[in-house]
């Protein structure tokens, strides 16, 4: 990874909108444009800008969306990376239905992952299923996806979805595996905030534990950008 790895904002607001304009000239190039979705903070100003700078957009024909991981919970939780995605996006721009493509976290975890790794495969090309964007955070603990550090095994997971366990609170997750992330064609890391400087910067210049990061094994087959806000890279690079 070089510093050309990296998109630098002021704000996490602007690092959003910036990825946000990159997401849909991205989408116009293709007549189907599948992108797997992550949870977190920053994801949600992106779908607030979004929603309100595209609302009209037919992009919205284009993109089909999915999940990097989503929490084994029903669709109306607040802790569903699905609903907070309805709420600041889906409700507000014309996307058609057959366009989300859900986890469905209030399933069981473990048939669920099967399920929703079927519907992956099913939808893309390739043996492992090939995403022309997967969009990820990172955890001020290096995970990324719902891949924690107590689960390294889930990199190398030869299936296309796994059920993950949160470190701290133990809930399920469904999350994609190692291997679908880094085939994908294009993967963003999409961070901000002075908490995750030092992951990225162990990461970075390969310092210290940065080996023991899920987010530090992911070299995807085609292109690895990282917005980032200056915060998350002070000092860095
Ligand atoms: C989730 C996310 C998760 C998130 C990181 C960073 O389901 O919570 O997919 O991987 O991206 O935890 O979250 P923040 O951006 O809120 O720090």
């Amino acid at each position: 990874m070089t510093k050309d790895n990296f998109k630098i904002f002021d704000t996490p607001q602007q690092t959003a909108e910036a990825f946000g304009d990159y997401l849909m000239k991205q989408s116009e190039a293709k007549t189907s444009f599948h992108v797997a979705l992550s949870g977190g903070s920053t994801p949600k100003i992106l779908f607030d800008y979004l929603s309100e700078n595209y609302t009209e957009s037919e992009l919205w024909k284009t993109i089909h969306f999915y999940w990097g991981d989503e929490r084994c919970v029903a669709p109306t939780d607040d802790q569903s990376n699905y609903k907070m995605t309805k709420e600041r996006l889906f409700d507000k721009v014309p996307v058609p239905a057959d366009n989300v493509h859900r986890v469905l976290g209030e399933n069981d975890p473990e048939g669920e992952a099967v399920r929703y790794g079927q519907e992956v495969q099913s939808n893309l090309p390739g043996n492992v299923p090939v995403f022309d964007m997967i969009i990820l955070g990172m955890g001020e603990d290096g995970h990324t996806a719902s891949i924690f550090p107590h689960q390294m095994e889930l990199l190398k997971n030869p299936g296309v979805c796994a059920v993950a366990e949160h470190p701290e609170s133990g809930q399920k997750r469904v999350t994609l595996t190692g291997p679908v992330i880094n085939a994908a064609k294009e993967v963003v890391f999409l961070v901000t905030g002075e908490g995750k400087q030092p992951k990225i910067n162990e990461i970075y210049h390969q310092q210290r534990d940065w080996k023991s990061y899920p987010a530090a094994h992911i070299n995807p087959v085609g292109r690895l950008v990282w917005y980032v806000d200056a915060k998350a890279v002070e000092g860095v690079l």
